[in-house]
């Protein structure tokens, strides 16, 4: 084996280590996919003192982990060692395993490594950060991202000192408003660098057209980054060739939202964006030489992988991709869908109650399994506690991290969002708009989407079962026990 990582001296084939510790997805499918989750049989105690199994309905935040990616984790700790760092058979079989694990996230994405750099970070957030830093961008340049973005891929931008424009929504499904994004990346040519969007929102579930976006970026002189966190685990997803104008220049994610909860990430890239410059964090491993007054960096990706890499986290992503390619991503996808299909067909007819997004239950357009929705008058807070505490439902509620998507789903002025952000600075959180969402993974099944339809059904029918107060530390409401909270609670789906 000539593999440049020093393997090709050792004794034992680090191939057959690497077999045995990552698995082939260990015959993972459609229809077992629930034994191989860690977790699923846990319960959640109620508020009547009884407890149900835990429906986690917030996969958007973060998924479970797959139980072989724990099985591959435990089975290479025995060979654990330091990457690049010295010639012993279990450094150098680290070092194997961690540069097979770049080649696995490479061949998921269609990252070509002899253009691309695979660069494993600590998640989405750190990789369009450290694209932020990367991205050379000259005074009066610009950078085109929208309003739908998830922080991370706002934030970035801004503390460049660049112009950053921002491509509207339409309020009615959330959607892109592509004649905006168009007119700006004309409007913009010979100025905008790069135009960064989402592959899919994590509040409404839209799915951008990023080929179309890609193709428009780059007739214009721009390149185009995804923020891919939603999207990877969801749908197919892949860069495209170097030479296609509907490639993807760069993208990022999260190996948390992909079933390998252990700290990684990945951000991609052409090799010879990352080969020019100071890396955003320096120190040990991003050199090939330092003297008293001088560095000379290490190629891409070791010149961005600042300090001791985290193996485990790259094994974790590996080992969840076979996975998710033993089940198939185009399998998986279809099952997603047709959940949310189910899900959107009942929460469509329900009264009183008011969905965010796109609401076509026929998913005539392509969206992910994540639902943004109010209901029964309560406020987002409220209505998450009730599922948490009364039916041992897990959905997230708030802003999702992305106020200025949600500010115009809402309908909400200007003027009241800068109020209600002087109010959260000071500590108030009563009254914060947000929503309640809920995001299906590939576990989930169409008994737990009947479930919380039925549970919002009765909570908008009868209200909840206890009085809530708002608990400042938390955050959050919580419920005040009383004699009558002990009476039956609807049981959960077994
Ligand atoms: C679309 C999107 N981008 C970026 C992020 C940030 O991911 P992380 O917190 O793993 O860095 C999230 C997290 O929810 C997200 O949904």
């Amino acid at each position: 084996m000539k593999s440049g990582d020093g393997s090709d001296q050792m004794l034992a084939d680090p191939a057959d280590i690497w077999q045995e510790c990552a698995g082939n997805g260990s015959g993972v499918n459609l229809q077992n996919v629930r034994e191989h989750i860690v977790g699923l049989e846990r319960e959640a105690p109620l508020l009547d003192g009884r407890k149900a199994r835990y429906v986690n309905l917030d996969n958007a935040a973060t998924t479970p982990s797959f139980k072989p990616v724990l099985a591959a984790l435990s089975r290479f700790l025995q060979w654990y060692g330091s990457i690049h760092r010295s010639g012993g058979f279990k450094s150098l079989l680290s070092t194997h395993i961690y540069e097979r694990c770049r080649r696995e996230v490479a061949d998921f994405i269609g990252a070509d490594l002899s253009y691309h750099t695979v660069i494993f970070v600590q998640n989405a957030t750190h990789a369009l950060n450290k694209l932020a830093m990367r991205i050379c961008m000259p005074q009066g340049h610009m950078v085109l991202t929208t309003v739908m973005e998830h922080h991370s891929n706002m934030l970035p931008w801004r503390k460049l000192g660049c112009t950053v424009e921002y491509v509207g929504v339409r309020p009615d499904d959330g959607a892109l408003d592509l004649n905006d994004m168009k007119d700006k990346i004309c409007r913009n040519e010979g100025r905008l660098c790069l135009v960064t969007v989402s592959g899919g929102s994590n509040v409404t579930g839209v799915i951008p057209p990023i080929r179309r976006i890609a193709r428009l970026a780059h007739a214009h002189g721009a390149m185009i980054a995804v923020d891919a966190t939603q999207l990877v685990a969801h749908r197919k997803f892949k860069m495209g060739a170097s030479d296609d104008p509907e490639r993807v220049d760069f993208a990022a994610f999260s190996a948390h939202k992909m079933y390998a909860p252990f700290g990684s990430g990945v951000l991609v890239g052409p090799r010879w964006v990352f080969e020019r410059g100071t890396p955003d964090i320096v120190g040990g491993g991003t050199v090939s030489g330092v003297t008293i007054d001088e560095v000379a960096w290490a190629d891409p990706p070791e010149r961005e992988e600042a300090g001791t890499p985290n193996l485990p986290g790259a094994l974790a992503l590996a080992t969840a991709i076979r996975t998710l390619e033993s089940i198939g991503m185009d399998n998986l996808a279809e099952h997603e869908r047709e959940l949310t299909r189910r899900a959107l067909a009942k929460l469509t007819r329900m009264e009183g109650l008011t969905l965010f997004g796109p609401k076509d239950p026929s998913l005539g357009q392509d969206r992910l399994g994540v639902i943004a929705l109010n209901a029964g008058g309560l406020s987002h807070a409220k209505l998450a506690a009730i599922l948490g505490y009364e039916w041992g439902i897990g959905a997230r509620n708030g802003c999702f991290c992305a106020h200025p998507y949600v500010r115009e789903l809402l309908g909400i002025s200007m003027e009241e969002m800068q109020a209600v952000i002087r109010k959260l600075a000071s500590g108030d959180h009563a009254t914060t708009p947000g929503m309640v969402r809920a995001s299906l993974g590939v576990y989930n099944s169409a008994e737990e989407v009947d479930y919380f339809v039925e549970a919002l059904q009765r909570i908008v029918r009868f209200g909840p079962r206890a009085e809530y107060v708002l608990d400042a530390n938390r955050k959050g409401y919580i419920p005040l026990l009383s004699p009558s909270t002990s009476a039956a609670t609807p049981g959960a789906v077994s």
